[in-house]
């Protein structure tokens, strides 16, 4: 009888990967402080090496407990890093756009009910999140509001216009629903240096983010796709 190869499951994946991670993004992991998986993250290591050269800070847009923002800072060298969130409530998906998996998700935060990381309480429902995420950076070595870390609370339309920022070269948008992808796409595109990248996390999750990358990328089709857990858009040099 033919042998048949089982696909290997996300544990499994995960542990295999997990051997090709930085020693940082490993503690961030075991910390319970990301949501993203190994391969997820192994891709943001890959495409912040990628970015070397090119000119700019670095910024995400979606921080939560702080786990990429953690692994991304800590690669900024001489440049800034930028973190924006509510660092509260999850707002809330607004558009037609949106699919039902993501108002079913936010209706399950909405009302309580959401579990947290390996049983800790759900980030949104913390009193003081960002004092939390100051925490993490600080143990991790990183301390916020010095050496070019800046975290920023607030709804992104409304603290994207004061971060000083003359160009970007790498951007993680990590922020689940249509009109904030929309939008970070938006404002990360006017930075972006030639060569610079795009890591959205959610495009395989949610049918928003999803949508929100299709109609970006038809209207500017000097990005490169670059599929995988967490695409990676990259303008064209
Ligand atoms: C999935 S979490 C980020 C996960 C994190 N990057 C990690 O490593 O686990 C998404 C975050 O985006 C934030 N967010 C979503 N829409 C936002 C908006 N319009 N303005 C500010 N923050 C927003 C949420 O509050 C939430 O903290």
């Amino acid at each position: 009888m033919r042998s048949q190869l089982r696909p290997l499951t996300r544990s499994l994946r995960d542990r295999l990967v997990s051997h090709d991670l930085s020693q940082l993004s490993r503690s961030v992991r075991k910390e319970g402080l990301t949501y993203l998986s190994p391969a997820k993250l192994l891709r943001i290591e890959k495409a912040l090496q990628s970015v070397s050269d090119v000119d700019g800070d670095f910024a995400e847009f979606g921080v939560a407990l702080g786990g990429s923002a953690i692994i991304i800072a800590s690669q900024r060298e001489a440049r800034s890093f930028h973190g924006l969130d509510v660092f509260g409530m999850i707002p809330e998906p607004a558009s037609d756009k949106d699919d039902a998996k993501s108002k079913s998700r936010y209706e399950a935060i909405k009302s309580g009910a959401s579990c947290g990381i390996d049983g800790q309480q759900y980030y949104g429902y913390r009193e003081d999140l960002l004092a939390d995420v100051k925490h993490n950076f600080s143990r991790h070595g990183l301390t916020v509001g010095e050496d070019g870390i800046f975290l920023y609370k607030g709804l992104f339309e409304h603290s994207w216009p004061a971060v000083k920022v003359d160009k970007l070269a790498f951007a993680h948008v990590d922020c689940d629903w249509y009109e904030p992808v929309a939008y970070c796409l938006q404002v990360i595109a006017a930075k972006l240096s030639p060569g610079g990248v795009i890591v959205i996390d959610d495009f395989h999750d949610y049918g928003g983010c999803r949508i929100a990358v299709e109609e970006f990328l038809a209207q500017n089709p000097v990005y490169m796709f670059e599929d995988g857990a967490n695409p990676v858009l990259r303008l064209k040099v």
